[in-house]
C-alpha cells in the first residue's frame, strides 16, 4: 500500500514550499474553512468527557442523526444510524463486512478502491459519463454484473458519490434509478457516500439518494468533514437499511468497530449530536461555506475552459476535473506528456501549481484529466478564509485574484 494520493501531494506541496516556490495547492481536498466559533465552544465545554461510550456513537447523536436524514425525506431510527471516526473507517468496515467485490465508479475517490484492495477484494471499474459522475453507467454495470456472475467471482455491492469528488458534478435521477435497478436486479448493496450532500451549490438542484428508489439495500455514508469542515475532527455516521440486511450489516459493522475504534471522540460526538439538529447558526454558516464552494469552482473551471479544456459544471463540493485531451498533441511536442501522471507532473514541477491525475482516481492513465481541488484558494491561514467566506465578492479579495491569475499563467505557459 502505498500512502493515499491526496495526502501525498499535500506533502510534495509542502516540499516544494520549503524549497522556497509558491505553489499554487489544488491538490488536495480539505474543505479550506475556519471552524465555526459556535462549535469551538461546545467542543471546549465537552473536553472533559472521557469515557469511551457506545460503540455504535452516543444516543443522543443517533437520534440527532437520525433527525437529519428525516428532514431529507428518509424515513430513519437512530437504531439504523452507527457513528465512528469519520465516514472513512465507517466505509472500510462496511466493505469488510459486506466480504465481496466492488463496482465502483470510474473516476471515483481514491479510498475506495485501496480499501477493497487491502481487504482483498477485486475493486471493478465502471466508467460514468461527463457531467453525471460518481454514478457508473447502469448498462455497463449490468454487463460487468453479468460477467463477474459468469466468471464465478459475482458483485456484492456499488458505491455511488453524490455529489461526486473528484468531478464536482451531480448525477441525476435517471442515472440513480438506473443504477438502483441494477442493484435489484444482481442483488447488489448499494453504498452511498454523501458526505458532500450539502454542499451542492444551487440548494435547488434536485437531490435524489439510492436510499429513496432502493431503500431495502442502500447504506448512507456522511460526516461533518466536508460540509462544517471539521476534517480533522473525525466524525462519520452511516444509515443502515431498515431490512434485514440493514441488521446483519449493522452487527457486523458493529462487530469491526469494536476492535478497531471502540468509539467515535466523545466531545467530539456531544458537539456532533448538537450538529445534526442543524441550528440556524450553522445553517446559515452553511449556506455560506456552499455559496464560496461554488462562486470559486466556477470561477476556476472559467479559467481550464478559456484555455480550452472540457470541463463539466460543478455542481457540488470545491472539485473540478478537466480534460485537456484536445491539447495532447501540443503537451507531447512540447513537454513530453502523454499521460495523466505526466501532466499533473509538469505542472507541479515546473509550473508550480499542486493537482492530481484522474489516474489516482482510477481514471486511464492514457487520459489527460486532473482533479482540481479549489477550497485552497480562499487563502491559506483562517482570517484570509474566514474574510473570503463573509465577503459578497470573494473572487475580487486579493490573494483568490492572485491564485487565479497565476493558475491562469501557469495553464498558458503550459499551453505555449
Ligand atoms: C468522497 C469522499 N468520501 C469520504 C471522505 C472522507 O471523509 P471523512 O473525513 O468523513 O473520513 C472524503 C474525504 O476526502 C471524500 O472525498
Amino acid at each position: 500500500m502505498a500512502v493515499s494520493a491526496t495526502l501525498a501531494v499535500n506533502e510534495a506541496v509542502e516540499r516544494a514550499r520549503r524549497a522556497g516556490r509558491a505553489v499554487l495547492p489544488l491538490g488536495f481536498g480539505e474543505a479550506g474553512l475556519p471552524v465555526h466559533a459556535a462549535l469551538r465552544e461546545r467542543l471546549a465545554g465537552a473536553a472533559g468527557a472521557n469515557s469511551y461510550g457506545p460503540v455504535a456513537g452516543l444516543p443522543e447523536l443517533r437520534a440527532a442523526a437520525a433527525g437529519y436524514w428525516q428532514r431529507r425525506s428518509l424515513p430513519t431510527s437512530a437504531e439504523q444510524v452507527v457513528a465512528g471516526p469519520g465516514s472513512k473507517p465507517l466505509l472500510y468496515g462496511l466493505l469488510a463486512a459486506l466480504e465481496g467485490d466492488v463496482a465502483l465508479p470510474r473516476p471515483s475517490w481514491v479510498s475506495y478502491a485501496a480499501q477493497a484492495t487491502m481487504l482483498h477484494h477485486q475493486a471493478r471499474f465502471v466508467d460514468t459519463t461527463p457531467g453525471q459522475g460518481g454514478v457508473p453507467d447502469p448498462f455497463a454495470l449490468a454487463a460487468l454484473a453479468d460477467q463477474a456472475r459468469a466468471a464465478g467471482r459475482p458483485l456484492r455491492s456499488v458505491v455511488l458519490t453524490l455529489p461526486d469528488n473528484p468531478t464536482g458534478t451531480l448525477a441525476g435521477r435517471d442515472r440513480v434509478a438506473g443504477v438502483c435497478a441494477v442493484a435489484r436486479e444482481h442483488d447488489l448493496v448499494i453504498i452511498s457516500d454523501e458526505i458532500y450532500r450539502d454542499l451542492v451549490h444551487d440548494p435547488a438542484t434536485p437531490y435524489v439518494s439510492p436510499a429513496e428508489l432502493a431503500p431495502e439495500r442502500t447504506v448512507i455514508t456522511t460526516g461533518l468533514s466536508k460540509n462544517l469542515a471539521l476534517g480533522g475532527w473525525r466524525l462519520g455516521v452511516t444509515r443502515l437499511p431498515d431490512s434485514e440486511l440493514g441488521e446483519q450489516l449493522g452487527q457486523h459493522l458493529l462487530d469491526i468497530a469494536s476492535e478497531i475504534w471502540s468509539s467515535p471522540p466523545h466531545p467530539v460526538q456531544s458537539v456532533a449530536a448538537w450538529a445534526f439538529t442543524e441550528p440556524e447558526v450553522l445553517r446559515d454558516h452553511l449556506a455560506a461555506s456552499r455559496q464560496l464552494h461554488g462562486t470559486v469552482a466556477r470561477a476556476v473551471a472559467e479559467v481550464f475552459a478559456g484555455v480550452g479544456a472540457e470541463v463539466a459544471a460543478p455542481a457540488g463540493g470545491f472539485y473540478l476535473y478537466p480534460d485537456l485531451e484536445a491539447h495532447r498533441e501540443r503537451l507531447a511536442r512540447r513537454w513530453g506528456i502523454t499521460d495523466g501522471a505526466g501532466l499533473a507532473r509538469v505542472l507541479l514541477e515546473e509550473l508550480d501549481v499542486a493537482t492530481l491525475p484522474g489516474s489516482a482516481f482510477g481514471d486511464h492513465a492514457g487520459a489527460l484529466r486532473l482533479r482540481v481541488a479549489t477550497s485552497l484558494l480562499y487563502g491559506p491561514d483562517d482570517l484570509r478564509r474566514q474574510t473570503a467566506l463573509m465577503d459578497d465578492d470573494p473572487l475580487g479579495l486579493p490573494w483568490v485574484r492572485d491564485g487565479l491569475g497565476q493558475l491562469r499563467g501557469a495553464l498558458e505557459r503550459l499551453l505555449d
